[in-house]
């Protein structure tokens, strides 16, 4: 008998087959979240779970679930929705995605970042609302990253591919860490205020913990440069949107560019009326390649642990597994 496990989301055709080869699969095949009642009914009885960043995976979840489950795959490699203390405490073990989606989301903050240093979600706006235009030495004029500063918010995975495209483009970068200065890297480290202070655009690359909950909020905006840019890849919530919304029309910063939100996927009211942000819903790692491998790391971890009795990769509660 094939262990069941439920997937809370419609995931790529290829993990899928995967999955349903290994396992009695019930699946939520809808990209739209499952609501909450019918999360914890179809999760009762399964021995794995495979879990999105939209998902609370809290301990009413894992209780749901019964006694039977071993482990939970959580589809990303942020795992800030999930109550892993609680996973901990009733032996499951926790995994996600690192690695497979680096390059994506360090290219999609690059796009960002060129997206709002060169105006163009502003320009393809403008275009289409027919707007009179024709080539001038002073029209829509943007910056330029050649030469400029780039300030790293936690230079961990995601933050050194971030690091290293950057200077391709003629960047200096520096960073900040929560643990403080890495021995293994030649980067500039500096404290966050001093960061902020001196960067020309400050990009988010850390976990979402209740420390670095606002971590950008009013004063740090005040201590940005006036011409400087804001991107936040990693999580909304790292980011006071209200602060936001005030900051950028008093000119205290002189852009934005977010793909994530404090309340996915809402997004407050005031930002949607700036010229100087440009929004995405939320898709970092959203290439189809990195989605697919995401997907199968997933099956794997499912697979160790259910079937082969092994300690999976990316396991983020390594104790659970210790314990036996
Ligand atoms: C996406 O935000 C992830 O954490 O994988
Ligand atoms: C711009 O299009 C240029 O040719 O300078």
């Amino acid at each position: 008998m094939k262990p069941p496990v439920y997937v809370s989301r419609r995931v790529p055709a290829r993990v899928r087959a995967r999955l349903e080869d290994l396992f009695e699969v019930t699946i939520h095949d809808a990209e739209p979240p499952p609501a909450r009642s019918e999360l914890l009914a179809a999760a009762t009885g399964s021995h794995g779970l495979v879990t999105m960043l939209t998902d609370n995976v809290d301990d009413e979840l894992l209780a749901a679930a019964g006694a039977d489950l071993r482990v939970v795959a959580h589809y990303a490699a942020g795992y800030d929705t999930v109550d892993v203390e609680a996973a901990t405490r009733r032996g499951i073990v926790v995994t996600n995605t690192p690695d497979v989606l680096t390059e994506a989301t360090a290219e999609f903050t690059l796009a960002l970042l060129l997206g709002l240093a060169r105006r163009i979600a502003a320009g393809d706006r403008f275009v289409r609302r027919g707007g009179e235009w024709s080539w001038a030495p002073t029209f829509m004029l943007g910056s330029g990253l050649d030469g400029r500063t780039l300030g790293i918010v936690g230079l961990g995975r995601i933050g050194t591919a971030v690091a290293r495209l950057a200077q391709a483009f003629g960047m200096r970068v520096v960073y900040t860490n929560g643990s403080g200065p890495r021995l293994d890297v030649a980067l500039e480290w500096l404290p966050l205020q001093r960061l902020l202070e001196s960067s020309d655009a400050v990009s988010l690359h850390c976990p979402l913990t209740p420390e670095t909950h606002h971590l950008i909020g009013r004063a740090a905006l005040r201590a940005m440069r006036p011409h400087a840019f804001l991107v936040n890849t990693a999580r909304g919530p790292l980011v006071d949107e209200a602060a936001l919304a005030v900051a950028l029309p008093a000119g205290e910063i002189a852009g934005a560019a977010l793909d994530v939100f404090e309340r996915e996927p809402e997004v407050t009211a005031g930002l949607l009326e700036l010229e100087n942000v440009v929004l995405a819903p939320h898709l970092g790692s959203a290439t189809a390649e990195a989605r697919e491998a995401m997907g199968m790391l997933c099956a794997q971890a499912l697979e160790s642990v259910l079937l082969e009795r092994q300690i999976p990769p990316n396991v983020v509660n390594p104790e659970v597994w210790r314990r036996g």
